[in-house]
């Protein structure tokens, strides 16, 4: 099995996504869920599945690379094959990035290289767009700038509100994570020299799924 570590801020419906995909024929375990905060109601998600959770609040550390420093020894206690991120709201150091290369997974509400950063459903729409969607990918260094290994598109429609936009890009961040992680798990999707690999075949940015 791959045990999973998931970094969590807020409602965790990933989370919910990623717990709902675990079965027999799934290598993927989470073993633990991470939050920053004590109110994310993912915790509570975490908790009826079963699921060892801790709460460490970046406001208790001086600074980010104190917060960082102690965030990287609760993880690795666990002893983590993959670090999920799930709607984790912090930017990481340098340091904790370098030290999880490979093995940390990140969900942007984009289509990436577009629209890095928050407010991202607002600025597709402000910025006419046909397309939107979600991204998983590895992180490195550069924010929302790692290796993409699966995007999902959605057209916007020219009559819905940005509501429900969010809700569609939701529907499929709820797909396509629990089938990353998944093939991380399986051996199948990792970090070559010069990008995402899926068995053995670099994936390109523009791999829609
Ligand atoms: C998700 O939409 C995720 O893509 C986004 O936060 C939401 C968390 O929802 N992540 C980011 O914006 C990362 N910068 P959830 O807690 O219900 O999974």
């Amino acid at each position: 099995p791959c045990n999973v570590v998931v970094l969590i801020s807020g409602s965790g419906s990933n989370l919910q996504a990623l717990i709902d995909s675990q079965s027999d024929s799934n290598p993927a375990r989470i073993g633990a869920v991470i939050s920053n905060r004590a109110d994310a109601y993912g915790l509570q998600r975490a908790q009826a599945a079963g699921i060892p959770t801790q709460v460490l609040s970046h406001r208790e550390f001086a600074d980010r690379e104190a917060f960082d420093a102690a965030l990287m020894a609760a993880i690795d206690a666990f002893q983590p094959d993959l670090v999920v991120l799930a709607g984790f709201m912090r930017i990481l150091t340098p340091g904790f990035v370098r030290h999880y290369q490979g093995r940390l997974l990140n969900i942007h509400p984009s289509l990436l290289p577009r629209h890095k950063g928050l407010d991202t459903h607002n600025r597709a729409v402000a910025a006419g767009d046909a397309e939107h969607g979600c991204s998983v990918h590895f992180v490195t260094e550069e924010l929302d700038g790692g290796p993409v290994a699966i995007q999902a598109a959605i057209p916007i429609r020219p009559d819905e509100s940005v509501a429900q936009l969010t809700d569609r890009v939701h529907v499929e961040e709820h797909r396509i994570y629990p089938l990353a992680v998944r093939w991380f798990a399986e051996g199948r999707l990792r970090l070559g020299e010069q990008g995402a690999m899926l068995d053995g075949e670099k994936l390109p940015v523009s791999g829609h799924l």
